[in-house]
């Protein structure tokens, strides 16, 4: 398929903040490749917003390189990678949790930029965003706002997702890409049970934002509705 506007990859799209990432970007005129785990979820969300319905389990090689091989058949490219899919771990601590939620959250990411970067290399424009939380601020989490209690698996997994957008920025950044990480601040999702106290919308912002910005844009940065955040 020939596709003169942009097309963007958003991965747990089919609810909460990545389901507003997908709105906001089709009103942006941009084709919208609505990704998730679910066959069903994906393709009742996608109807919903006029989007083409990818099912992606970033947990998965195998459902990674199926969607990159669908989106190469299809497309033969991508402009913009957005990796919103997270899951938290339910509040447990021990290793066997931090392998499930690192392995979404963090080999996940770096499952979904290595399979599609040859994709992205296709793009005038590559730009890639990776969902991420303040709670994986190490400036946040030590400092005096902080009243977050022990946890490790889903702050930790953040941490380490930042860690690994500055080094695909730095590399891929030497391509022209724009490599960054966005807090959506405290949304009331699923995630949270919906104990957040921003919408979806408000907080899919700053993703759209970040996987829209031109040349003048930056690279390897971490940004919230503020602007830079601490790392
Ligand atoms: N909500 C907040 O206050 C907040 C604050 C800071 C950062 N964030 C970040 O914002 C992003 C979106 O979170 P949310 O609040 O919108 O959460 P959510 O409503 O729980 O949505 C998470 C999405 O990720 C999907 N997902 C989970 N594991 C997946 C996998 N292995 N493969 C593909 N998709 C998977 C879920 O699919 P299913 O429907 O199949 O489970 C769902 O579509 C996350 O990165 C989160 O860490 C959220």
């Amino acid at each position: 398929m020939t596709e003169n506007k942009n097309i963007a990859l958003v991965t747990g799209a089919n609810k909460g903040i990545g389901r507003e990432i997908a709105a906001q970007l089709l009103g942006r005129g941009v084709t919208v490749l609505l990704g998730g785990r679910n066959p069903e979820l994906v393709a009742a969300a996608a109807q919903e917003l006029g989007a083409r319905p990818v099912v992606v389990d970033v947990s998965e090689d195998a459902s990674v390189a199926a969607a990159a091989e669908l989106v190469e058949a299809e497309y033969g490219r991508l402009d913009v990678l957005v990796n919103n899919a997270a899951i938290t771990g339910g509040g447990a601590n021990d290793v066997a949790t931090m392998q499930t939620v690192f392995n979404t959250n963090v080999f996940g990411v770096i499952r979904m930029i290595d399979a599609f970067t040859p994709l992205l290399r296709r793009s005038a424009a590559p730009r890639i965003v990776n969902v991420s939380s303040s709670v994986g601020s190490l400036d946040f989490v030590t400092g005096p706002n902080n009243q977050l209690p022990f946890m490790l698996p889903y702050p930790t997994s953040k941490s380490a997702l930042n860690a690994v957008t500055v080094q695909y920025a730095r590399e891929l950044g030497k391509e022209g890409f724009k490599v960054n990480a966005v807090c959506p601040g405290y949304c009331a999702t699923d995630l949270n049970h919906f104990s957040g106290h921003r919408t979806p919308a408000q907080g899919a912002e700053i993703a759209v934002t970040m996987a829209t910005i031109g040349e003048d844009g930056p690279n390897a940065g971490f940004f919230d509705e503020n602007g830079p955040v601490a790392w």
